[in-house]
């Protein structure tokens, strides 16, 4: 069975920033009450008309160059998103076309803030399965369109980018280890954007009544974060044969630094084992584990041979941790990327479009 091995990271936030100091301009807050209760001093915001599949394919091309690989290469895109540049297409579809990805299937994997592991999982089962070598995963999202700009208990958290990781085959032993993913739906309504589905479709009276930005009842997800955050460490971890004193670095959701303070106590662990960078961010939803852990590795936190553990929690209810023996630049870069392969894919990809415009126009003549 091949192993699945990360062997390229990206991540990409929009320029804009918007501080604590900006937003009490906006609602009734503090710098002081955001910073206490959440450890956040600013996150970033997609430029109008900057999407989630925008952001996502500037962190894919980041990792892909990290990976050496061409996009030709790729044989499967997964975006864990809860922020869709539309409900269809997935926006998966949308990276892989501005990639030129041109051989890769596409598709969106919804699991809220625990999206991308999830989705780390479902490329390195694939991997494992034998029927694909080079997987790319990314987590993008742009919460600044779902929230309500009026409500301060909720536009305080969250900011937008993306990040991605290329998993690639390998006969060498390591890469991802193991998966714990949970669900309980029955606390879906913890944490949710009610309107515009087929619950209830779009119309006068959802948008009337802000069905269409995110809800959440704050303490109790809090409350539920805690515990699992620290649960789904030890069972990971287990599972991999190891202890948690083990580990190098773990990498969590970023959503609130007490919540990663109080796993770390019940781990009994030092802060200083944790990747946290959600003072400059927020809470990019699944897009948050792979922006830390480019900076860790950007910082030196994370090294080839380091035991590592991913772990996420959200929307669904929805939580999971994944491990893995970070490879780094362990692997040979044999699948080396020929300098001419991009421009080529992109004119190819405009060649296509241009077509479908053109058999349009004749299609409507005919009929
Ligand atoms: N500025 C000032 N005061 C505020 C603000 C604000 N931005 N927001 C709320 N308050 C007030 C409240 O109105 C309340 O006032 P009251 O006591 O007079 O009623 C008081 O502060 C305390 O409010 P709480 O909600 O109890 O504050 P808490 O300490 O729980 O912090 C927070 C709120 C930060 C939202 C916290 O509950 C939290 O982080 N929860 C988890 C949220 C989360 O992680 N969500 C994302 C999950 S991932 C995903 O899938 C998207």
């Amino acid at each position: 069975m091949p192993y699945a091995h990360i062997t390229g990271w990206g991540m990409y936030v929009p320029k804009k920033v918007l501080t604590n100091d900006d937003l009490s301009k906006m609602v009734d807050t503090n710098d002081k009450w955001i910073r206490e209760r959440t450890g956040i001093r600013e996150r970033h915001i997609a430029a109008p008309g900057h999407s989630s599949s925008y952001l996502g394919v500037k962190a894919s091309t980041e990792a892909l160059k990290v990976a050496n690989l061409a996009p030709s290469e790729l044989d499967m895109i997964i975006c864990a998103t809860s922020t869709p540049d539309y409900l269809f297409p997935s926006t998966a579809s949308i990276i892989q076309d501005k990639l030129g990805a041109s051989k890769a299937g596409a598709f969106d994997l919804l699991a809220a803030c625990t999206g991308f592991v999830y989705a780390l999982n479902m490329g390195a089962q694939l991997i494992r399965s034998g029927s694909v070598k080079n997987v790319l995963v990314v987590g993008a999202e742009t919460y600044s369109r779902y929230i309500n700009w009026s409500d301060r208990s909720t536009c305080i958290l969250f900011g937008d980018g993306a990040g991605a990781f290329v998993l690639r085959a390998s006969d060498i032993p390591g890469g991802v280890m193991q998966s714990v993913l949970h669900s309980d739906g029955s606390g879906a309504n913890m944490l949710s954007i009610p309107g515009g589905g087929s619950a209830h479709p779009t119309s006068e009276l959802t948008v009337h009544a802000a069905m269409h930005y995110v809800q959440m009842n704050g303490s109790e997800v809090f409350r539920f974060a805690t515990r699992v955050m620290a649960q789904s460490t030890i069972e990971v971890t287990k599972a991999s044969g190891w202890k948690v004193e083990d580990l190098s670095l773990i990498i969590p959701h970023q959503a609130n630094y007490r919540i990663i303070d109080s796993a770390a106590r019940s781990l009994k662990l030092p802060i200083e084992k944790f990747m946290i960078n959600v003072d400059r961010y927020g809470n990019t939803s699944a897009a948050s584990i792979p922006i830390a852990t480019v900076e860790a590795v950007q910082a030196g936190r994370l090294k080839p041979h380091d035991k590592v553990v991913f772990v996420g929690f959200g929307g669904g209810l929805t939580w999971g941790a994944l491990s893995a023996e970070w490879s780094g630049a362990l692997l040979p870069a044999d699948n080396l990327r020929s300098g001419w392969y991009e421009p080529l894919a992109r004119v190819r990809s405009i060649f296509l479009r241009v077509r479908r415009v053109v058999e349009g126009i004749f299609a409507d003549r005919r009929s």
